[in-house]
């Protein structure tokens, strides 16, 4: 296997170019060999983004192995360039009529040695199971995760794949997808304090983006298990603003709840959603501060926006992530309807 690799942004576009459709294939090989379903296949602006973005403050690279010509192999490692700068997110697949001959490990050991001349020495990785495969043998070894909370069978490829190139199972995620209609419906009760929720669509208004920064740098380090993975992330409002130009420019809109108390930040939550995939949503970052928690505002802050969305956009499913550990998160979720995918 020949393995190249791209660094976003400084390849050569016209070969780029070409590239896009070859690696989109691959990768809907990949997904609809996942059993995920179809609403993960890849989306061309994404594909195209992680190519041929570029930004201050991230970078992803990309490896390609191919025999004969053909993409047998991909990897991804997502790089923060202003914080965490000896971490590295990382992703490798390999096509399915052609695992477990090695080319796995070959990828993987190439994409680490390279992470590590660039000073990447903490790598993360993760695998996406869906609910019944993760379910398919209970009885068979299963492997825990250092949370303690939750286990995966060892037999999964995946899991196999990285127990054996030395990473430990860190904390299990659970992926969950809800109606936007069945949160939107929900009905807390009025309640008697004085916090305020607004929602948008698009990008974070000018006033708001100081308080958007705030969040999402408070979001670095309060969710479960972040120390793990990279300390406090640097945030302010010129990066929220970069970042919604960068979502703006490959078809991405996010829909935003702010909770305010006496015009300061309490809690937020987003959902984005692509213009290929319009009945789609992506829960991004949600958060409600220490200091304001205990008045129900996750829920609130939720119900609101899948509000706004069911009303404004052509969404009617939006996908979630949470640490399995997270149980204030994932009765909010059970609440609004969620139910497990992955
Ligand atoms: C995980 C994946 C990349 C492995 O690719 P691969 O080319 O089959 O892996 P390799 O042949 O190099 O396997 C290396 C080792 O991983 C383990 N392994 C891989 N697949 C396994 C399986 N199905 N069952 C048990 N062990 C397995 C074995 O220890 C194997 O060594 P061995 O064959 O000498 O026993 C591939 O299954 C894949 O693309 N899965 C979907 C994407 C994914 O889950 N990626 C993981 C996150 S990076």
């Amino acid at each position: 296997m020949e393995i190249t690799r791209i660094r976003s942004g400084h390849g050569d576009p016209a070969a780029i170019e070409a590239l896009i459709p070859e690696l989109l294939a691959f990768d809907t090989v990949i997904n609809r060999a996942s059993g995920l379903g179809e609403d993960f296949d890849p989306i061309p602006e994404d594909v195209r983004h992680a190519l041929t973005g570029r930004s201050e403050y991230r970078t992803t690279l990309t490896w390609i192995g191919r025999n004969h010509g053909d993409i047998v192999a991909r990897g991804t490692a997502d790089l923060r360039l202003t914080s965490n700068t000896d971490a590295a997110e990382l992703w490798c697949a390999v096509r399915p009529d052609l695992r477990r001959r090695g080319l796995g490990a070959a990828l993987l050991e190439r994409m680490e040695s390279d992470l590590a001349a660039d000073g990447r020495t903490a790598l993360s990785t993760y695998c996406e199971i869906p609910e019944s495969a993760r379910t398919a043998d209970l009885r068979g070894a299963h492997l825990a995760a250092e949370t303690g909370a939750g286990t995966l069978p060892v037999s999964l490829p995946g899991v196999s794949f990285l127990s054996a190139h030395g990473y430990g199972l860190a904390q299990i995620e659970r992926c969950s997808v809800a109606p936007t209609a069945t949160a939107a419906e929900l009905d807390l009760g009025a309640k008697a304090d004085d916090y305020v929720i607004e929602t948008w669509r698009g990008p974070v208004p000018e006033q708001r983006l100081e308080h958007i920064a705030l969040c999402k740098r408070r979001l670095s380090t309060d969710v479960p298990g972040a120390a793990k993975f990279g300390g406090e992330e640097t945030w302010d409002g010129e990066r929220v603003r970069a970042l919604d130009a960068e979502k703006e420019a490959r078809g991405e809109s996010m829909a935003t709840a702010l909770a305010l108390l006496d015009g300061e930040p309490a809690g937020y939550t987003q959902v984005g959603n692509s213009a290929d995939r319009p009945t789609v949503g992506w829960q991004g970052g949600a958060l409600v501060l220490n200091e304001h928690r205990g008045h129900r505002l996750g829920a609130r802050l939720k119900i609101a926006n899948h509000r706004s969305i069911a009303e404004n956009t052509a969404v009617d499913r939006v996908y979630t992530w949470n640490a399995v550990e997270n149980s204030w998160m994932l009765a909010i979720n059970d609440q609004a309807g969620f139910a497990t995918w992955a």
